[in-house]
């Protein structure tokens, strides 16, 4: 049942998806423009209200890590909400052109090819390496660009999940913090003018550590006084990333971005007076904030079987959201019934594999065949992490519109679409 206390995660439009249901085949997502939208403003406008671009302070430019949920509709009203990319692939460059919006290019490990197609359509480059300065080298070389970001290990990280965790010695990202100058005199030998910083820790961090973004904006401007001492660079720009984190369970809570938006004003005060620097430009590139809690996996209940446990089989699969099946990830689920009668169920789905769990041991309403079931923050990091194993095709997405109407945004896939590649 929805309380005020527990609304976060156990929300959901009821209306709008009971008319999904009796109108298309399960199982499908369904994204609300109205939270969509939400969420766009309630971190855009804490953050603007601390960085207005006014009167000396910097401004606030939002993006949105197109990762997390990247179907064209969904970025459309994401765009209108005043965010720019940012882009992990080359593809998601190129959906960006499509969309006449740019933004900053964070990826790692590419080759050069993948840097100029951002590098063409405008994007900055966020280099995770000094290594990638040799693209620029040499014959047939990638051209300098005016302005160049490095992505920065500060050594330490934090998540809810250990995969989740993008920094420090075990993580595959960035510079290291202690030789970040090293990195930006080189690129200024090679002629680069302007310069931002950029760093990404984790996903997901936790509510209670609504202190931990201020931490990382100190530890940036740390480096940023040391490659300025260092080299005399300026930087005009600090990226923050994204990870901020979103409720999964009922006890859990929001994230006050109107806290952490003025903790990090007064980190950049606090910083900025103690190295005597210009204050940067403020980014940062959230995708599940923007998009997690404003989409469900909708399903129906299929097969019911009485095992060694009770397990209530639904029409959609790790397959179409792999987060609990890969990372343990928990997510809610919500049987769409007014009932008094709970069990302890384990929701599955047909994939042969036995971490096929969606939810697993959850006390229930009473599940019978033909019951629909809502698996919740299903809108950031679940379709876009979909795959096709044991030959399943990727489900339809729906946008419940501001004005109450449901529209398809994705058709399902086919047969014919899983191998229109090969020559069967
Ligand atoms: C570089 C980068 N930026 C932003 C994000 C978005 O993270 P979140 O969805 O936790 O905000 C990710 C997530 O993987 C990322 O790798």
């Amino acid at each position: 049942m929805q309380t005020e206390e527990n609304k976060d995660v156990i929300y959901y439009p009821e209306a709008g998806i009971k008319k999904a249901v009796e109108e298309f085949e399960t199982p499908f997502f369904v994204y609300e423009e109205k939270r969509l939208r939400e969420n766009c403003r309630n971190l855009r406008g804490a953050f603007t209200k601390y960085f207005p671009g006014v009167d000396g302070k910097g401004a606030f430019q939002p993006l949105y890590a197109v990762k997390a949920n990247s179907n064209p509709e969904v970025l459309k009203i994401i765009i209108s909400e005043g965010f720019e990319f940012d882009a992990s692939s080359d593809t998601e460059v190129i959906l960006g052109q499509k969309l006449k919006v740019g933004g900053m290019f964070t990826g790692n490990y590419n080759p050069a090819s993948e840097l100029k197609v951002a590098q063409d359509a405008g994007f900055i480059l966020n280099l995770d390496d000094v290594s990638m300065l040799d693209f620029f080298v040499g014959d047939g070389a990638l051209s300098v660009p005016e302005t160049i970001s490095f992505r920065i290990n500060p050594g330490v990280g934090k998540a809810t999940i250990a995969s989740n965790v993008f920094a420090g010695p075990n993580a595959k990202y960035g510079v290291p913090f202690e030789k970040a100058y090293e990195a930006y005199e080189k690129a200024k030998e090679m002629g680069v003018k302007h310069f931002g910083i950029h760093m990404m820790t984790g996903s997901n961090v936790p509510m209670e550590d609504k202190d931990y973004f201020a931490g990382i904006i100190r530890k940036l401007f740390d480096i940023v006084a040391d490659i300025k001492n260092k080299t005399g660079i300026e930087i005009e720009f600090m990226n923050m990333g994204g990870g901020f984190g979103v409720p999964y369970k009922p006890e859990e809570k929001s994230l006050d971005m109107e806290v952490v938006a003025k903790s990090i004003r007064g980190a950049f005060d606090e910083k900025c007076k103690e190295y005597g620097l210009k204050e940067p430009r403020l980014m940062a590139e959230p995708g599940r904030f923007i998009a997690a809690d404003a989409g469900w996996l909708v399903s129906k209940v299929i097969v019911i079987k009485d095992s060694y446990k009770k397990f209530v089989g639904i029409d959609a699969s790790s397959n179409d959201m792999p987060r609990p099946s890969i990372y343990g990830a928990y997510h809610h689920a919500t049987v769409m019934k007014e009932s008094d009668e709970k069990e302890l169920v384990s929701i599955v789905g047909r994939i042969c594999e036995n971490n096929d769990q969606l939810a697993q041991d959850r006390l229930l309403q009473k599940c019978e065949i033909g019951d629909i079931v809502l698996i919740h923050n299903c809108g950031g990091h679940a379709f876009a992490m979909g795959h096709n194993y044991n030959g399943r095709p990727r489900h339809a997405e729906y946008l419940l519109q501001e004005n109450g109407e449901l529209r398809m945004i994705r058709r399902a896939e086919t047969f014919e679409d899983l191998y229109k590649t090969t020559e069967v």
